[in-house]
């Protein structure tokens, strides 16, 4: 397992004007050459894509970007989602901007969320292994996670990279599962993590998010191929319910190995981790969240290339 440390055989990478610190063999990155204090020219974001497209992971420290200043730097990469609202048509948002998904552990008025409650349940499904939207039939490429208070000690984020995860596979194992689709559900990784409290789905939540399909091996940006696989992916089509989740959780096992895993410290208020849903996963670890506070905001990018992958039969061609 790599820490946020870096390793110090890993050479530096110099993509335009930014300076890349590799955090593992395969990928991840601290990247420097980024001033956030001012609007970032056309030329440096092009840099900041295509770190991310080399490295899936991107850490950029103490950034000094405001709520405004994220929305901003994120709608330099595409459009982005709005927040669903899981919670009921009347519930108030805790931010002035509706691309502001609320990462952390407090409620609105900034007290901690408390143990048992429905939303509490809500974020132990964010510490399976997953990837961001992938129940959204427009999944998302993107997602930039801000911090704001950070806690003494834990609450670190893991991440998995499928691509080459996918990539080590025996050239048999791929064509199997080339053809595949899988329904992806947010409500089953609900489940995973809290059966008792999700045994059942409220109205508002089921219809706030309906399932998605996507195909289980896709294009990634550089070309080759990776798995699109999360906690969420709840059934194969046209395979045995059963027979699926064996399949899923085997190849997430297989993902998530310590080999293809590196967990990124937060440091600091301001630091930025930008990742790409479509080669990596990602998942949260613990820390005392009963006593401290973590405050964390996330924009999430819609993904502008679903073309390229095709969307499956079983999504009845909607996007
Ligand atoms: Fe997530």
């Amino acid at each position: 397992m790599a820490s946020s440390n870096g390793h110090s055989k890993l050479g530096i990478v110099r993509i335009g004007s930014l300076t890349c610190k590799p955090l593992h063999p395969t990928f991840g990155a601290e990247v420097e050459g980024v001033d956030f204090s001012k609007p970032i020219p056309p030329d440096v974001i092009e840099d900041v894509i295509a770190a991310e497209d080399r490295f899936g992971v991107t850490v950029y420290r103490n950034t000094g970007l405001d709520d405004l200043g994220h929305v901003q730097f994120s709608r330099q990469l595409g459009d982005l989602e709005k927040v669903p609202k899981f919670r009921g048509p009347n519930v108030p948002d805790r931010f002035q901007y509706p691309e502001l998904f609320d990462a952390g552990n407090t409620d609105l008025d900034g007290k901690i969320i408390q143990k048992n409650s429905r939303r509490w349940w809500y974020n132990k499904g964010n510490a399976l292994w997953h990837t961001d939207s992938s129940f959204n039939q427009h999944r998302s490429k993107y997602s930039l996670l801000l911090s704001h208070i950070i806690p003494k000690e834990g609450g670190d984020t893991g991440y998995a990279d499928v691509r080459q995860a996918f990539r080590d596979l025996p050239e048999e194992r791929k064509a199997q599962l080339r053809p595949l689709v899988v329904k992806h559900d947010l409500w089953h990784s609900r489940k995973l993590a809290a059966p008792n409290e999700y045994k059942s789905v409220t109205e508002h939540e089921a219809a706030a998010k309906p399932p998605a399909y996507h195909k289980l091996v896709q294009i990634a940006p550089d070309g080759g191929e990776t798995l699109y696989i999360a906690a969420h992916a709840a059934e194969i089509v046209g395979m045995p319910k059963e027979e699926g989740l064996k399949l899923i959780t085997e190849l997430i096992e297989h993902c998530t190995q310590p080999r293809y895993t590196m967990f990124v410290k937060w440091k600091q208020p301001g630091d930025l981790v930008f990742w790409d849903n479509r080669q990596t996963m990602h998942r949260a670890t613990p820390f005392s969240d009963q006593m401290e506070v973590r405050d964390m905001r996330r924009t999430t990018v819609f993904d502008d290339g679903l073309e390229k992958n095709g969307v499956p039969e079983a999504a009845g061609g909607q996007r």
